[in-house]
């Protein structure tokens, strides 16, 4: 009987927050789509070009950072029995700062980071250093512009499995993908601001002006983690220029689908298909699989620079952070194997090629500050996610990936969703861990999409 009234409690507070909502989405907040993120001098000589440019790791870079890993101190050893569950387990540490310090070959993993052309280009302030793949194409195949966004701690390197698998030409497609894949402001080679505010959406802006610079003003978006957010802010933002959107990460700041969420507590079959249930519930293990993890999160939110100080100084430090990741967001399980299961579905080498792309240009700390320009006052109250998009969207949801929402929550925000595809494998960083799957769960939604605008003959695209 308790249970009973409890329930219906329950219920009786979420309808009535339900039904104080209001119905209509708000408005598009003002912005300012010419902010300047530059120092202020350089305003009135602002340089529009595109320049080439080539990853480097010098021999004074190696040496340095051979000697930091070498003067480390003695880690204190595991705990008895324990895998990952303090952290990075520092006998498996050992093993990384190895390889990094003798067995990583910098000179050829340089020359594999070049073997796709890289560029530079000057957008409100910021230097934006992209990846940018044009296959070559037989007459009658059709180039298609995709942007692709990395998260934290990703980097442009999560995509190079899949370059060659999208760029490739078909006999069962008549187009093929360019690829513009660009580091996020503050990450990798890419800028950071030097004023606050500059968050996810205000990248959106940057990255739809970086596609018009490359004289594309119909183009398809592809988004993991921060990468999903931005464009799923582009959507939001540029609906006539963005074709399709396709992500890998469904996380969305919106009321109404969470209280569904909560209610799911209760009557998960209310909510999510029986088989993918276990995505979400029990809601409690849900919640405190983010207690676990997401120490990190609050950290980046409120005092990026006080960690970004110890992360920059050591490079045993960076690695055990960052590579961390890679563990428990591939699978939770791993968290309780002494080597963090991170080499079932990565090499050393990807992960130091990742790595690299925050220790070289020193970007940890302005990476970081991503997560300060989202989670405030500020930022809340011009939340896009409220705010439905009329962009076709394709959301693939990995078995491990950290969130999940069922596709009828999803249409909230994306009503024209033109699929939901759930995969039985794979977690957070998908293109990186299963390029093969993600690929083809792309190149299919490009597809549809195409078939949806060539039915209303809206694009050419
Ligand atoms: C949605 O994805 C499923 C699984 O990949 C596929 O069988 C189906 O054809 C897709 N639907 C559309 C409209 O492309």
């Amino acid at each position: 009987m308790a249970k009973v009234v409890f329930l219906l409690s329950i219920l009786a507070v979420v309808l009535s927050v339900y039904f104080l909502l209001p119905s209509s989405p708000p408005p598009l907040p003002k912005l300012d789509y010419e902010a300047w993120w530059g120092p202020e001098n350089l305003k009135t000589k602002q340089d529009t070009s595109i320049e080439p440019f080539k990853i480097k790791f010098d021999n004074a870079l190696v040496k340095e950072l051979r000697d930091r890993l070498k003067l480390r101190p003695t880690f204190p050893p595991p705990l008895q029995d324990v895998g990952f569950e303090y952290g990075f387990n520092s006998k498996t540490l050992e093993t990384w700062i190895q390889y990094w310090a003798k067995d990583y070959n910098f000179a050829e993993r340089e020359a594999f980071f070049n073997q796709y052309p890289h560029f530079k280009t000057n957008i409100q302030g910021l230097d934006i250093h992209f990846v940018r793949v044009t296959p070559q194409v037989p007459k009658g195949v059709q180039l298609v512009p995709v942007l692709l966004l990395h998260g934290w701690p990703g980097s442009v390197r999560e995509f190079y499995e899949a370059i060659p698998l999208l760029t490739a030409v078909s006999n069962d497609r008549d187009f093929a993908l360019e690829l513009i894949i660009p580091s996020l402001p503050g990450y990798g080679y890419s800028s950071p601001a030097v004023r606050p505010g500059l968050g996810p959406t205000e990248m959106a802006i940057v990255f739809q002006k970086l596609m018009n610079r490359l004289g594309f003003k119909k183009y398809y978006v592809q988004g993991g983690d921060w990468g999903s957010v931005v464009g799923s802010h582009l959507t939001t933002l540029f609906p006539e220029e963005v074709q399709g959107f396709h992500a890998n990460m469904a996380f969305l700041l919106t009321l109404k689908p969470t209280l569904y969420t909560w209610l799911g507590a209760f009557f998960p079959s209310f909510v999510v298909e029986e088989k993918y249930a276990d995505r979400i519930y029990p809601l409690s293990e849900y919640y405190s699989k983010f207690l676990e993890e997401f120490g990190y999160f609050h950290l980046q939110a409120t005092k990026p620079d006080t960690i970004g100080v110890a992360l920059l100084d050591s490079p045993s430090g960076l690695l055990a952070y960052i590579v961390e990741k890679f563990s428990a967001w591939t699978n939770l399980v791993h968290r309780r194997k002494v080597d963090g299961g991170i080499e079932i579905k990565f090499t050393k080498d990807q992960l130091l090629d990742n790595l690299m792309l925050y220790y070289a240009p020193k970007s940890i700390t302005t990476s970081m500050r991503l997560y300060s320009e989202t989670f405030n006052k500020k930022i809340f109250s011009k939340n896009l996610d409220e705010i439905p998009t009329p962009v076709p969207t394709w959301i693939v949801q990995g078995k491990h990936e950290l969130c999940y929402l069922p596709p009828w929550l999803l249409k909230y925000k994306y009503p024209n969703l033109v699929n939901a595809t759930h995969l039985d494998d794979g977690g957070h960083f998908l293109a990186f861990e299963l390029p093969k799957e993600f690929s083809q769960d792309l190149l299919d939604a490009i597809t549809a999409f195409r078939k949806l605008h060539k039915n209303t003959k809206k694009t050419e695209l």
